[in-house]
């Protein structure tokens, strides 16, 4: 498999399939984008909005809406669509739905040859990465799920606020579940190269309390406005970029675990190389004890889930 013409299809044109769109467009990460979705109109429509939006790109971008039959020659196919959590809602409460629209759009994807990237976002994203690679039989290296990409992100904001130092220069990694199980690793988090619970000591900050804001971020944006879009459509723009440029750039995204970490059997949030093959390696940072065991329960509750939602 070799990255043939930069072509990405975004199935799903709703609010994290266009903000997706967006993010690749400003970022001038593709050529060709093109937006599949159950509502045809809408999916012309947004790529109308957007194609408006090319002149003003740092490259030129073929941007239109169509059906299944682009995906034969994409590059990435990334799936968005499906039904998103309401307030209230758990991302693991969205499975039995999302799981039936997955198998019929692999299936629909898988019929017209597809040989690339599959990129999921879609909630439980972990059990829906699993689904994507089950039903298209594809190496499980080139299915990827967004993970705790954005997970990560939200607790490197976080603690750049609170300790007032660039989120760049801010390692600290959330793994796990994309869900209410995930786990900050706080064992091995640096702030400018500086172990982040000595920093917290010493500056009086509670990490615990930082980490519970991160891990209601998703439920109390979706109570303020119904959904979150901006911050998953430049996660996944971040995978894209490391998968089109070959980054070999290591994000905490949803790959399965073959024997790393004491698991087997499950797409789960962890550090991975990405790169043009997709998944080249998992890496399997050390954990302390109660990480260990917080990452096992996560562990255990998807394989529950999804043992459950079959
Ligand atoms: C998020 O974390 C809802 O999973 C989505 O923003």
């Amino acid at each position: 498999m070799a990255i043939k013409n930069n072509r990405i299809v975004i199935i799903g044109a709703g609010a994290v399939g266009c903000s997706y769109a967006y993010a690749l467009l400003q970022q001038g990460l593709t050529r060709e984008i093109v937006l599949i979705d159950v509502n045809e109109e809408k999916a012309a429509g947004e790529a109308g909005d957007l194609r408006d939006a090319v002149p003003f790109a740092p490259v030129p971008v073929t941007i239109r809406s169509g059906g299944y039959e682009n995906c034969r020659d994409a590059d990435l196919v990334v799936i968005t669509a499906g039904l998103a959590q309401k307030p209230g809602e758990t991302r693991l409460d969205l499975l039995a739905k999302n799981t039936n629209i997955f198998e019929t759009i692999v299936t629909e994807v898988m019929a017209r040859g597809f040989d690339g990237i599959f990129l999921a976002a879609t909630n439980p994203v972990d059990i829906l990465t699993d689904v994507t690679q089950r039903v298209s039989g594809l190496p499980e290296k080139r299915v990827i799920g967004s993970g705790t990409v954005l997970d990560s992100a939200r607790l490197q904001s976080a603690l750049s606020a609170c300790f007032h130092i660039d989120s760049r220069d801010i390692h600290a990694w959330v793994i796990g579940e994309h869900g209410d199980t995930s786990l900050p690793v706080w064992s091995s988090a640096v702030a400018g190269m500086k172990d982040i619970r000595t920093m917290a000591a010493e500056e009086g900050q509670q990490l615990d309390s930082i980490f519970q804001q991160v891990q209601s971020a998703a439920y109390d944006i979706i109570q303020q406005k119904g959904a979150t879009h901006f911050g998953i459509g430049m996660s996944l723009a971040r995978i894209t970029r490391a998968i089109l440029q070959d980054e070999r750039a290591v994000l905490p995204v949803s790959a399965r675990l073959n024997g790393e970490f004491g698991e087997n059997d499950t797409y789960i949030g962890v550090p991975a190389e990405i790169g043009r093959h997709g998944i080249h390696r998992v890496i399997e940072i050390p954990l302390d004890e109660t990480e260990k065991k917080q990452f096992a329960h996560s562990v255990r509750t998807l394989k529950e889930t999804r043992e459950g939602g079959r």
